[in-house]
């Protein structure tokens, strides 16, 4: 029987989707603009005029038995089609921001460099005395920095009358429903309470070094902040003498500050060490104070429940500041603590 003239032969059809698929496929891809895509979509998948819709409706000229191959072939047209443009789309929306493509952009032009942010000057002073000091086997301990009398003072041999716990050199924190002669808080002065936490704690040997935030209403100058860091290090041990402490002292230093930096200890007084020494570096042609050292004092064994007739050891607090100033040539404590980015960018 002859194909009535209305029929469309399937093969016919199925050419015209194929070619429609491939025309609209090159179309989306080389769309440049969001108004080149927009027109290709027009033209495409519009739903009044669409090249795609017109396609659609010649499928009803095909006879009953090729409709279900006519449509199948025109359904995945219609998901390739689809697919193009969302690929399109999708391209010109990550080629900028507004998904249009700046005609003055220069792929191959260096990139703006990205600014990375990094440590404070203290932070970095902290992780490299940490550092020197775990090679020498201490290892790091922590304390709270608001403390009570008794580690703050008491345990570490500074009594009641003691001037050190005058409140004009303490913070002392107002804490509800305290007692007038309760026990007072206050913001640790010295890294030295640490000491007392890790003793109570841990039976001897020991060999800590704490490094943290302490507080005195110290008015700010060149060299003095009312916040600053500590390095507190301790060691417990049998037979430890003054020449260990001079070793470890001079030992750290050189790490610190290089091989040829002598170290000097001068006689000085802390109630918790007997004997007491300050310690010295000597650095640009002048003797600079570096911190407070000595013996652990046999009181301060008492108080956290150790022998002293068995046991001896060392203790130093160190200013951190003081070692980031003398390293970096900083001249002012306070530019540390100022948080100027054109200070903060050099280190
Ligand atoms: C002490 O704080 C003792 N706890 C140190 C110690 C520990 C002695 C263990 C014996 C055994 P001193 O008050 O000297 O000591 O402080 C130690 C260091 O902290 C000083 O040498 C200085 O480097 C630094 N320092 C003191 N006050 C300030 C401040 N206001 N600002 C910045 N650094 C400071």
């Amino acid at each position: 029987m002859a194909t009535p003239a209305s029929v469309l032969p399937v093969e016919q059809f199925i050419s015209e989707v194929d070619a429609l698929l491939v025309r609209a496929r090159a179309a989306f891809d080389s769309a440049h603009t969001n108004e080149d895509l927009e027109s290709a979509r027009i033209e495409f998948l519009g739903a009044k005029n669409g090249l795609l819709k017109g396609v659609q409706k010649q499928l009803g000229l095909l006879a009953v038995a090729n409709k279900p191959a006519g449509g199948q072939n025109l359904n995945r047209a219609k998901a390739g089609i689809q697919a193009a443009f969302d690929e399109a789309q999708n391209r010109l929306a990550g080629d900028s921001g507004r998904g249009k493509r700046d005609p003055q952009f220069d792929p191959t032009l260096p990139g703006t460099p990205v600014r990375l942010g990094r440590l404070h000057p203290i932070t970095q002073t902290i992780e490299e005395l940490s550092d020197i000091m775990g090679r020498l086997g201490f290892t790091p301990a922590h304390g709270p920095e608001i403390e009570d009398e008794f580690h703050n003072f008491q345990a570490l041999n500074i009594p009641e009358i003691h001037p050190a716990r005058d409140p004009l050199d303490n913070f002392y924190l107002q804490v509800a429903g305290r007692q007038a002669s309760g026990p007072r808080v206050l913001l640790r002065s010295q890294t030295s309470t640490v000491q007392i936490r890790v003793m109570e704690n841990t039976p001897p040997p020991i060999r800590i070094i704490s490094l943290g935030r302490v507080y005195r209403p110290d008015t700010a100058d060149t060299t003095h902040y009312p916040m600053f860091h500590q390095m507190e290090g301790l060691l417990v041990d049998r037979h430890v003498s003054m020449a260990h402490l001079k070793t470890v002292l001079q030992l750290f230093a050189s790490s610190y500050l290089g091989k040829s930096v002598p170290v000097r200890i001068r006689p000085s007084f802390f109630p918790f060490t007997e004997p007491s020494v300050e310690a010295d570096y000597f650095w640009n042609d002048k003797w600079v104070e570096f911190g407070g050292a000595g013996m652990v004092d046999p009181s301060v064994f008492s108080a956290v429940g150790y022998d002293p007739e068995q046991w001896s050891g060392f203790a130093f607090g160190l200013g951190v500041e003081r070692l980031c100033m003398i390293r970096h040539g900083i001249t002012d404590i306070r530019d540390l603590f100022t948080n100027d980015v054109r200070f903060l960018r050099q280190f």
